[in-house]
């Protein structure tokens, strides 16, 4: 539960502040903050998971120190105060340029367990990572898995 708390510290807090915010900034740069902060926040959990898909996939050389920092980065990135950056009002429907779907306000406890469990597999990775290639694979399918039973349920396919 401590891990929870930390990760989503905010949530409840930051909310309203966060919403008015946006909606000044959303007149000046065409896209909500909000959706612009999530979205640079999975842009950087592609890039590192990226990383660690090529070595998987043979694609590119094994490197230990690479890769635990790649997973370091993605167990890092996962430890954010997501809060104000899932305000509500900022959902597909709401705003543009977002595929965020409504579902995540109605079921937050569900998206925090998804997160929380992104956390983990990152965190497993990060002790695989570095003691050779055959321990990233084992790890690499949990970890992209919990990336994808999160947009399973809440991005809005393409
Ligand atoms: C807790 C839920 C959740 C988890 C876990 C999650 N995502 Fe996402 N992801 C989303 C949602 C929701 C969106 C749509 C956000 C939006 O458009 O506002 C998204 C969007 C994206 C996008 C598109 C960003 C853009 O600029 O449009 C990428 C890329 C992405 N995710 C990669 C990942 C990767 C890689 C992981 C795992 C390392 C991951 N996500 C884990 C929920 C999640």
């Amino acid at each position: 539960m401590t891990r929870r708390r930390t990760l989503f510290l905010g949530l409840a807090g930051g909310i309203a502040g966060a919403s008015i915010a946006a909606t000044a900034v959303l007149a000046q740069e065409g896209l909500n903050p909000v959706v612009k902060a999530r979205h640079a926040q999975m842009t950087l959990f592609a890039f590192n998971l990226g990383t660690l898909g090529a070595m998987a996939q043979d694609k590119a050389e094994y490197d230990a120190e690479a890769a635990t920092a790649a997973a370091g980065n993605i167990v890092k990135l996962s430890s954010l105060a997501a809060g104000p950056m899932w305000a509500p009002g900022t959902g597909v429907g709401d705003v543009e340029g977002t595929r965020a779907l409504p579902a995540i306000w109605e079921n937050m406890d569900d998206v925090i367990t998804k997160a929380v469990a992104l956390n983990e597999a990152a965190v497993a990775m990060e002790a695989a990572a570095g003691e050779g290639l055959d321990s990233l694979k084992a790890a690499f399918g949990p970890l992209g898995a919990a990336c994808g039973e999160c947009h399973k349920s809440y991005r809005e396919p393409e």
